[in-house]
């Protein structure tokens, strides 16, 4: 057996990671020309060790399937990969030591398009990875819907900022604003040439 890659030594080296009881790397289609991005595993997801399977994953299966995708079109992962105790907000030096990992999985799968789902996520893309910078990034309410193309670590993407599927669970006037926001994921992935 080879040696563990760094990007994993250094997700076992936090805290978060001997605390949880999964690493959730993430599920879908390796080959998907969309990504989904969220921000870290809750309970669920810790206990099955996959994203999105808790209440959020539901919004976000009905999210998608309301534009006719399905779990074999798209890879979702998250920016950590381990459950946060109480799910509190990813510290930056957790993300800084977890999304190495998750570049590592945006190189081998190479979507078109990412979408970054609530403020973490969206401010890390738009840091271009880079965690000192995220706090002065824009935040998800400014710029949800909108398309940004982008050059993210030597791939051409299509970022797309959405809101996170859990925060529809709190204000339900999200919804229509997400619906909408899908309409232009839609589009953007029916072109047939994306770049
Ligand atoms: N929220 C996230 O950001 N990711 C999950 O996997 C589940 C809930």
């Amino acid at each position: 057996m080879g040696e563990e890659p760094e990007y994993i030594k250094l997700v076992k080296d936090t805290e978060i990671f001997r605390n949880c009881k999964n690493i959730v790397i993430g599920k879908g289609s390796p080959n998907a020309n969309i990504m989904f991005v969220g921000e870290a595993p809750g309970r669920n997801e810790d206990e099955q060790g996959l994203p999105f399977v808790g209440a959020a994953g539901k919004n976000l299966d009905n999210l998608l399937a309301k534009v006719g995708l399905s779990i074999d079109d798209v890879y979702i992962a998250n920016i950590l990969k381990c459950r946060p105790p109480e799910n509190r907000n990813p510290l930056p030096e957790e993300i800084r030591a977890h999304t190495p990992w998750l570049i590592e999985q945006i190189k081998e799968i190479k979507p078109k398009v990412i979408c970054s789902l609530g403020n973490y996520s969206t401010k890390f893309f738009f840091a271009d990875g880079n965690v000192d910078e995220m706090d002065k990034m824009p935040g998800i309410t400014q710029v949800h819907g909108k398309v940004k193309i982008m050059d993210f670590h030597g791939l051409k993407i299509k970022l797309i900022p959405l809101f996170h599927p859990a925060a529809i669970i709190y204000n339900r006037n999200l919804i229509g604003l997400w619906e909408k926001d899908m309409e232009i994921v839609k589009l953007e992935i029916q072109q047939k040439k994306l770049f």
